[in-house]
């Protein structure tokens, strides 16, 4: 045990008792995030100030123990896993928006403001932080800042670094610094506030956020495309962009997908080998002619139906079946569980057509079921593979389409993760993504963590395979 009853007593001096935890329910709840991975940590605080932040920081760095910073734990690959044990830092009770100075253009938040919240307080001003991660409802600024997650709306908004103006941040040493600024434009030096952006928690505890807001669109439609063949849907992707139109949103779905939420949400999606759902969004006038665009692209493009909605009801029904396909595909077979892995690849706009056929033939080969869904105009498509958590052969097979599916899309020109990181489950390929990079990567991680006390083991520090440390209750029988 790294942390006595001494310590124990020192850290909650800094956090209040309540804001301490060594229960064994805590622990085990802790020791999860949204991946396949699952490790106890030794202790979880909840601190509610950068100054406590800093204190546990600098505690943790004269003993020398792991310090695994959270939002809402809604990661998919491990990053909020505590590998090494130590402290996991629940950043949720950092939860104040401090400013909105639309004026400005931007404002300022703590790491554990949620998204949707944040949205929500800048609705009645006509303004909104676009990201629109799947996990809005739960996920955290801070969290979004550290592993650059996106949505839907990237193609046309950005991701979360596009937003980023400036970031308190407290160090391996427990030192406060603020980098960025409060300004749109900055050429003041190094820009250190991106250099954070993706770090995962492995440079240092991301406290407070700048944020650049955008102008909420006056309108929105939705376009429900229909084709028989699969690569058909992946051409009306780049097919539109290359127009050019820049929807606000493209949700392709596969046909396992769309078994999977009529299945299990009723979601009456057509029956057929690929759907894309396509929002154009901005002045009613605008939408109106971009609507017909997409309509006539879509049909050129061989959809087989085309349905058109700016009915918000039917807009959320089919938004909400979109985001319904990660717990759908758990429904879909009895002994099956699905499991993110491969689940964020992106690669160029107009290679998305033979990456979607790429997957399924990877999954037809290794005897996997596969769901392939995804922002499909900025170029990131997820799988979904379904696993039998307690079937060592099926993670042996998993792990080789895992394999295969990030050979090609690196082949394709792409990278292993668009939206989510790296964490655990894509650390290997991330290394074989950069292989004149990940040293540089490294050097950095040793140069501003010298005692290896932040989210350690992550990242380019990972080895060896990534199907261990699993959450399932059957993790003994499977020997890796
Ligand atoms: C989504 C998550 C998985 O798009 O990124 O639903
Ligand atoms: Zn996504």
């Amino acid at each position: 045990m790294i942390i006595d009853a001494k310590l124990t007593k020192e850290i909650a001096s800094i956090v209040g008792e309540d804001n301490c935890s060594t229960s064994v329910a805590d622990l085990y709840t802790y020791g999860f995030d949204s991946s396949i991975h699952h490790h106890t940590p030794d202790m979880v605080v909840r601190p509610k100030a950068t100054s406590e932040v800093s204190r546990l920081v600098k505690l943790a760095s004269r003993e020398g123990i792991p310090i695994v910073p959270r939002g809402g734990g809604t990661g998919l690959c491990g990053s909020a896993v505590p590998i090494m044990g130590g402290m996991v830092m629940d950043l949720t009770r950092m939860n104040l928006i401090k400013e909105i100075r639309l004026n400005d253009l931007y404002c300022v938040v703590q790491a554990g403001v949620v998204y949707d919240r944040l949205n929500e307080a800048l609705a009645p001003h006509k303004f909104f932080f676009p990201p629109s991660p799947g996990s809005g409802e739960a996920c955290t600024i801070g969290g979004m800042v550290a592993t650059n997650a996106s949505g839907m709306r990237a193609v046309k908004y950005g991701a979360t670094r596009d937003y980023v103006l400036g970031l308190e941040v407290v160090l391996a040493d427990g030192s406060v610094i603020h980098v960025g600024t409060n300004t749109i434009k900055n050429s003041s030096g190094y820009q250190l506030e991106r250099f954070f952006v993706g770090s995962e928690g492995t440079l240092g505890i991301i406290t407070e956020v700048t944020l650049k807001v955008a102008p909420k669109p006056k309108k929105a439609a939705m376009v429900l495309a229909a084709f028989d063949r699969l690569e058909d849907a992946g051409s009306c992707v780049s097919n539109l962009i290359s127009i050019p139109l820049i929807p606000s949103a493209t949700e392709l779905m596969d046909d396992i997908c769309i078994r999977a939420v009529n299945k299990a949400v009723k979601a009456g999606l057509p029956e057929v080998q690929a759907v894309c759902m396509i929002e154009v969004d901005g002045d009613p006038e605008i939408v109106a002619k971009e609507l017909k665009v997409v309509e006539d692209v879509a049909r050129k493009s061989g959809a087989s139906t085309v349905q058109i909605s700016d009915d918000s009801k039917q807009m959320a029904r089919w938004t909400n079946a979109r985001k319904s396909v990660m717990s759908a595909l758990s429904r879909l077979g009895d002994d099956l569980v699905s499991v993110s892995l491969a689940d964020d690849m992106a690669v160029p706009i107009s290679r998305i057509p033979e990456a979607v056929v790429a997957f399924h033939r990877i999954a037809d080969e290794n005897h996997v079921i596969v769901g392939t869904y995804g922002h499909a105009a900025d170029g990131n498509l997820h799988t979904k593979m379904l696993l039998n958590p307690c079937s060592e052969d099926s993670w042996k097979r998993g792990e080789r389409a895992v394999g295969q599916i990030f050979d090609a899309v690196i082949q394709l020109g792409g990278t292993v993760t668009g939206e989510h990181g790296v964490g655990m489950s894509k650390a290997p390929y991330m290394k074989k993504e950069r292989p004149d990079a990940w040293g540089t990567m490294l050097l950095l991680k040793q140069a501003m963590d010298p005692k290896n006390i932040l989210n350690p083991g992550k990242m380019m520090q990972w080895e060896g395979g990534i199907i261990r440390d699993l959450r399932y209750p059957c993790r003994d029988l499977i020997s890796k």
